[in-house]
């Protein structure tokens, strides 16, 4: 596992991916995903978010490139979802979106506006551009709808 320390210096990796969560999924099992993230993620120097909403699931993943390959290859195979589908995946050499997110959990009607405040608030045009893909990608999906 690489070391995440020196983070500025390096690129950042990120992968985006959505899947399909199990029927049944609820707020109980949600929130054991999310505890076993908040307790893996800052070790392996991981961040990011996760949205729910619809049965569908939509995580931004970022760190160091090995330990988020190797957790998302974990995270595929997880029984919890299924249609796991990767919608990026790129190394880019710029701050991360979500610093101080060991995995924040949101709820599919206010994806869109953490993304539009975010892409707001950056200085950075690659930032900037990631952000605007990402709400590109919501607003293709069911994820991106008011009515869930
Ligand atoms: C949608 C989804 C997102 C997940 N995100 C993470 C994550 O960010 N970090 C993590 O460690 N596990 C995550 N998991 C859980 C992993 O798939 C796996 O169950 C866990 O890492 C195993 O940890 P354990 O060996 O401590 O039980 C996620 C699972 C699902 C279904």
């Amino acid at each position: 596992m690489q070391n995440d320390e020196d983070q500025f210096s390096q690129s950042i990796h990120n992968i985006v991916y959505c899947s399909r969560a199990v029927p049944g999924m609820d707020r109980e099992a949600l929130e054991k995903i999310i505890t076993t993230a908040r307790y893996h993620n800052p070790r392996f120097g991981i961040t990011g978010l996760l949205v729910f909403g619809s049965g569908i699931f939509f995580q931004w993943l970022e760190g160091p490139r090995d330990n988020v390959t190797s957790l998302f290859k974990i995270i595929s195979s997880d029984p919890r979802h299924s249609h796991v589908v990767l919608l990026t995946q790129e190394d880019e050499f710029r701050e991360r979106l979500f610093p101080n997110w060991d995995m924040e959990l949101v709820e599919a009607v206010d994806i869109s506006a953490v993304l539009e405040d975010a892409m707001h608030e950056t200085t950075d045009p690659k930032k900037k551009n990631t952000l605007s893909n990402m709400l590109q990608e919501l607003n293709k999906s069911a994820l991106g709808k008011h009515d869930n």
